[in-house]
């Protein structure tokens, strides 16, 4: 079996490994994105920054859990934007440069006018960027100063703004990629990335945020986190997020010929895995980061080299857009086969999830004997699946060909 080599090239940078730390808190400083890549991250978006004019206060606490505590189901965040401002990035980003030479260093950068753009464009390029991820998909909202105000709250909600602010920001970036970022929250995600590649953009990255709200405090009546009694719209991330990133990668990469970075919700080699067969060229990780550490970068990789090396694979290039084919529109997908749940009877431990389940949100297939045995009935079982995604007991119930 030959041996993987997990270097892919993502909008003509050369990144030692597909896995980058995505602009968060993670990345904030020099000294912890210094720590990731001595962990063996490939490369770091710093966390994003704009001009000094802009006014940049947080109000804390600014996360509150879903779920919170060891599985922390999906993270709610109400963060804005970096507390350094353009220049002190940009000497992050230098000294980064300098002593990781061959690690990729982008900056996230956010705006409000042209000029605004074009001015922290060419200094992040300036200090040696190798890439720029223009951030208009906060869920905390990206606006263009005058009378333009996007179809939304953030400007990757309008296509046409969109394409613009990516032509302002490619054409100040010259040789340097332009990366955009964008939300989910949109009626149809292909529009708005045909958009930034009408605009010049040398790539996509695809998930920001889900704008949500996690919850609403029972005493004080208001959203959480609570600050001194009121809540606001936040951007959700984390586990939960990561069907909503796959299917937007899988859009993109349908409808646009551009590098795609995947984000939102990769805890595991096999959710990176995924990314790469839908689209994605290479991944960003965040939340994940926030609870386990840099650390992951280990598993992620070693995970990913030995499934490529079991397929047969010598790089992640070789299996981007693998998936696509097999996503169909459900008209497709064949109709009419007879599948019936299996139940194991070594494994079955008798909790009655499955004919809960099976009785009050499906068919009535799955009974309950007196010796809490479950058992099917194969003529009632229509094969729909959700005993499996019940039951407590890995590998207990199976679906099965009639
Ligand atoms: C606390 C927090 C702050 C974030 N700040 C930024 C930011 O400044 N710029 C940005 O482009 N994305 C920001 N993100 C979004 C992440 O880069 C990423 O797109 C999102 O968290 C989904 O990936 P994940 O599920 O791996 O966290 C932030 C996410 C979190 C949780």
């Amino acid at each position: 079996m030959g041996k993987a080599d997990l270097q892919v090239t993502y909008c003509g940078v050369k990144l030692v490994n597909p896995f980058l730390l995505a602009s968060s808190p993670v990345t904030d400083s020099q000294e912890m994105v210094a720590r990731g890549f001595e962990a063996g991250w490939a490369g770091a978006v710093l966390k994003t920054t704009t001009h000094p004019s802009e006014e940049n206060s947080i109000a804390y606490p600014m996360m509150a859990g879903l779920d919170p505590g060891s599985s922390l189901v999906g993270l709610h965040n109400t963060d804005l934007l970096s507390d350094r401002y353009i220049d002190e990035m940009c000497e992050q980003v230098i000294w980064l440069k300098a002593h990781f030479p061959e690690r990729c260093v982008g900056l996230s950068l956010m705006g409000t006018t042209r000029a605004q753009w074009e001015e922290l464009v060419r200094k992040a390029c300036q200090a040696g960027a190798d890439l720029i991820e223009a951030s208009i998909s906060c869920p905390q909202g990206s606006m263009v100063e005058g009378d333009e105000q996007p179809d939304g709250r953030m400007i990757s909600q309008d296509a046409r703004l969109t394409e613009k602010v990516t032509r302002w920001a490619k054409t100040a970036a010259g040789r340097t990629p332009v990366v955009v970022k964008l939300s989910p929250g949109v009626t149809d995600i292909t529009r708005i990335a045909r958009a930034v590649k009408q605009g010049g953009g040398d790539g996509i990255c695809a998930i920001d945020s889900i704008e949500g709200i996690v919850g609403v405090d029972l005493t004080s009546f208001a959203p959480l986190p609570v600050v001194q009694g009121y809540g606001t719209r936040g951007g959700y991330t984390g586990r939960a997020v990561k069907p909503v990133a796959l299917r937007c990668i899988a859009d993109i990469a349908g409808a646009v010929d551009l590098p795609l970075s995947g984000v939102g919700g990769i805890y595991s080699w096999q959710d990176a895995v995924q990314f790469l067969l839908l689209g994605a060229t290479c991944l960003q990780v965040c939340t994940a980061v926030m609870q386990h550490g840099f650390g992951i970068i280990s598993g992620l990789s070693d995970g990913l080299c030995r499934w490529l090396e079991d397929g047969g694979f010598s790089s992640p290039a070789e299996v981007v857009g693998r998936g696509l084919g097999k996503l169909v529109q459900h008209e497709a997908i064949p109709h009419g086969i007879k599948v019936v749940a299996s139940i194991d009877t070594e494994l079955c431990i008798g909790c009655g999830l499955c004919h809960v389940a099976c009785r009050d949100g499906a068919h009535q297939a799955i009974f309950f004997k007196q010796d809490r045995q479950a058992v099917v009935d194969r003529q009632a079982c229509v094969g729909c699946g959700l005993c499996v995604q019940v039951c407590p007991v890995p590998g207990c119930i199976q679906m099965v060909n009639d």
